[in-house]
Parts: structure tokens; C-alpha cells; sequence
């Protein structure tokens, strides 16, 4: 079995933000967050401590990602979903979030981890990719 030290090294190390959040009425709030996560958004874990993470989606929440996370989130069930993001300093990123829930001993939903991945390149790709083949299908319709 790994020790609590070693878990805690390997888990400052990872490339992805990774945070534990407990359940509190309608909200999770966040009791831990790694290194990766503070770098990728910008804000420090004093800031954010205590919080629920829709912070992070300032005034988009509008998505339909956010549909799925809510209903895995509602339902106790693992979810996993694409959704838009926003740093401490405004800017965006896409976060492909995974979202776990924790049991206890007795069963109970009391915790959930979270993994943000960000994909703002691969997602920035394939709008690129989409909108070239949409110039391409409009100028063949053009030009038969
Ligand atoms: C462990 C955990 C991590 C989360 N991480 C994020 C995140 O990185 N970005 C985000 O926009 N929402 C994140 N959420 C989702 C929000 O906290 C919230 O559950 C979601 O916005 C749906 O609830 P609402 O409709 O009440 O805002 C996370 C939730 C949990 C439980």
C-alpha cells in the first residue's frame, strides 16, 4: 500500500490539476488543490479554499458540458466533460474535467476528485480543422 507521503509527492507532481472537493449543502468546496491546478488557473489555493469551482466559469455557465458534470454530480455518478474555462486574469481555456465521487467507510457520498486536463490545443485544432473543411465544402458547392 503507498504511504500518505508518497501519495502526496506524486500528487503535487502531476501535470494535471487535481482537487478534492466536499459536498456542503448545494455546493462542493474545494479542500485541496495541486500545484498543476493553481498554475493552470492562476489562482492560489488561499484564494480559492473553501469555494465551489464554478468560479471558474465567471459568467458562461451556460454550457452544455456543465449539464453532464451537474447530473453526474447530482446522481453521485463519475462524469467527464469538455467545458470553457477562465483564468484568474480573464483568459480562456477548455478543461476537459473528470469528476469522481468518494465514498466513506459507510458508504456515504461525502467527497468528489476532480481532474482538469487542459485542452485548449487540441480543441483550438479542431475548430480550425471544422472551419477549413467548411471553407472547402463552400467552395466546391461554388465552383460546381
Ligand atoms: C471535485 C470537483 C471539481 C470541479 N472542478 C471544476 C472545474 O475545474 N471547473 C468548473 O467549471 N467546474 C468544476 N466543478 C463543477 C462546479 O463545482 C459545479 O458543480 C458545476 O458548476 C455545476 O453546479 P452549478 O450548476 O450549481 O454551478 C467541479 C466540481 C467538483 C465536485
Amino acid at each position: 500500500m503507498i504511504n500518505a507521503k508518497l501519495l502526496q509527492l506524486v500528487v503535487n507532481a502531476s501535470n494535471d490539476g487535481i482537487v478534492v472537493a466536499e459536498q456542503e449543502g448545494d455546493d462542493n468546496i474545494l479542500i485541496y488543490v495541486n500545484p498543476a491546478f493553481e498554475a493552470l488557473t492562476g489562482y492560489s489555493a488561499d484564494e480559492i479554499l473553501y469555494q465551489d469551482c464554478r468560479f471558474l466559469q465567471k459568467d458562461d455557465a451556460d454550457q452544455e458540458g456543465l449539464q453532464i458534470i451537474r447530473d453526474g454530480i447530482k446522481n453521485g455518478q463519475p462524469c467527464r466533460a469538455t467545458i470553457r474555462n477562465y483564468r484568474k486574469d480573464g483568459s480562456l481555456f477548455w478543461n476537459e474535467l473528470s469528476i469522481t465521487p468518494v465514498l466513506n467507510e459507510a458508504d456515504q457520498l461525502t467527497y468528489f476528485i476532480g481532474i482538469q486536463k487542459d485542452v485548449t490545443a487540441q480543441v483550438e485544432a479542431e475548430q480550425k480543422a471544422s472551419g477549413l473543411e467548411e471553407e472547402l465544402r463552400q467552395l466546391r458547392a461554388a465552383t460546381q
